[in-house]
């Protein structure tokens, strides 16, 4: 038996033995349902306390795939070999500081101290991404290409985990937390949407030039 139906069995059963007048039953059925009340709050807050726990940690991990965006992004910066690519990193390392001390912001109001938890998922990402720059030419269309697949990778990781975690802060009822998360992942949309322009109006096609 599922605890939902236990639940309405347990509530069967005390109505069954609930007492023969009127008035004993109303009386013990008002008592319960304060009980059952009580009992379900802290169940709701159980929960809270469980998924809060599990929301902290994924804002750690995000704060620590920001650091490491950042330091990947330079490389980027050098790697690339268009100025309008070169631009459109440039403007997106600026912002991602911004989205780190937005998180500092989220750790406050949380009531937490900004910290780290190690991500290897971003960190395979960025790997991987090196990996298929390094394999290209330098001061190739070719390389760019490579630069903004890399940097798209990356972008869609930020993307998926800013989406979930609003989601998840408008859940608690953390609206404040919720808005700063949003800022982010429209920035993130933005510069994803940017990348692909660049690609398609320019840098795809003179790297099939080369
Ligand atoms: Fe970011």
């Amino acid at each position: 038996m599922d605890s939902k139906n236990k639940k309405k069995d347990d509530q069967k059963k005390s109505t069954k033995s609930n007492g023969n007048s009127k008035s004993q039953s109303k009386s013990q059925s008002k008592s319960t349902s304060a009980a059952q009340k009580k009992k379900q709050a802290r169940f709701g807050e159980e929960h809270e306390g469980k998924l809060l726990e599990f929301f902290v940690d994924e804002v750690k991990d995000i704060y620590f795939a920001e650091h490491e965006a950042l330091k990947a992004l330079k490389k980027m910066e050098k790697a690339a070999t268009s100025k309008a690519l070169k631009d459109s990193i440039v403007q997106h390392h600026g912002e991602t500081e911004e989205q780190i001390k937005r998180l500092e912001q989220v750790f406050e109001l949380l009531g937490e101290k900004p910290s780290k938890k190690k991500c290897e998922g971003i960190l395979g990402i960025i790997k991987d991404g090196e990996g298929v720059i390094e394999d290209t030419e330098e001061n190739t269309m070719v390389r760019d290409v490579a630069v903004i697949i890399a940097s798209q990778k990356l972008e869609h990781y930020e993307i998926t985990s800013y989406g979930s975690l609003a989601e998840l802060a408008r859940t608690l009822g953390k609206d404040d937390v919720a808005e700063l998360l949003e800022v982010t992942l429209d920035e993130e949309k933005k510069t994803d949407v940017s990348l692909t322009v660049l690609a398609e109006e320019s840098i795809n096609e003179e790297a099939s030039n080369e």
